[in-house]
């Protein structure tokens, strides 16, 4: 399964742009729950469609929650033939936990008390019709990135916000990504009065390096390119 065709008009036969409809999965990314503001969202496919036919190779997000950037970037990937590999371990980050103002107490498990993603991210990637592009990855962010071995497409950060977890996830994954391929990282903002810092000192250390040479900007979502081989990217953090 994978997202809808396009309609007659959107092939340039009979139809007229009166008949175009979006694709279901537009849909499906507005109604999931999450963080993923639509104009990030489609920069993010955009992006993820550019690579994929450059390079094809599989995409990896670090940062389900309910599967929101995952339709966006699964969509991409039905329709470049490849996968998205979407890792959480689906126990919400620090800032997701109660008390704190982007909790939503409709993600708890009422069996356990604990923040379980899940199922809302299964259920929006079903209803979009990408279960065959989207491969769910339960598990720490830091722990899949120690088994992974191939190399990737795309990388899109946008898991912990605190800096132990970020600085893990810059050490284990940004060197996997494909000369050629594409890092994308969310919330980064310069200035501390509009978000928290550490994604925004993640996305400076991976310019720093050499390897990346930005290619784009949507509101706090940031488009680069590796440009130069290597894994010295790991090195470069503080
Ligand atoms: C900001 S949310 C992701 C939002 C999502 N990309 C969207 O479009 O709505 C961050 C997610 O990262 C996950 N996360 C935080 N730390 C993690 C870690 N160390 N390993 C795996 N997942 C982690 C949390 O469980 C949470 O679901």
């Amino acid at each position: 399964m994978g997202p809808a065709p396009p309609s007659p008009a959107r092939r340039g036969s009979a139809g007229t742009a009166r008949d175009a409809q979006p694709p279901a999965w537009v849909a499906a990314a507005a109604e999931a729950k999450g963080f993923m503001p639509p104009a990030e969202g489609m920069a993010l496919h955009l992006a993820a469609l550019e690579v994929l036919g450059r390079l094809g190779g599989p995409v990896l997000e670090v940062g389900t929650y309910c599967g929101k950037s995952a339709i966006y970037l699964g969509a991409a990937a039905a329709l470049g033939g490849s996968v998205l590999y979407s890792v959480d371990h689906h126990r919400g980050s620090e800032e997701l936990q109660a008390g704190w103002p982007d909790h939503d107490p409709e993600v708890v498990d009422p069996l356990t008390g604990l923040v379980d993603t899940l199922p809302f991210a299964r259920r929006a990637i079903a209803g979009a019709g990408l279960e065959e592009h989207v491969v769910l990855v339960v598990g720490s962010s830091a722990t899949v990135a120690g088994h992974w071995a191939g190399a990737l497409s795309m990388l899109f950060i946008d898991g912990g916000h605190g800096a132990r977890v970020a600085e893990a996830d810059f050490a284990g994954w940004v060197p996997k990504v494909a000369l050629g391929g594409a890092l994308a990282v969310h919330d980064v903002f310069a200035d501390p009065s509009e978000g928290g810092q550490v994604p925004y000192e993640l996305y400076t250390a991976v310019l720093r390096s050499g390897e990346f040479e930005e290619v784009g900007r949507e509101g706090s979502l940031r488009l680069a390119r590796r440009v130069v081989p290597g894994d010295g990217a790991a090195k470069v953090w503080v």
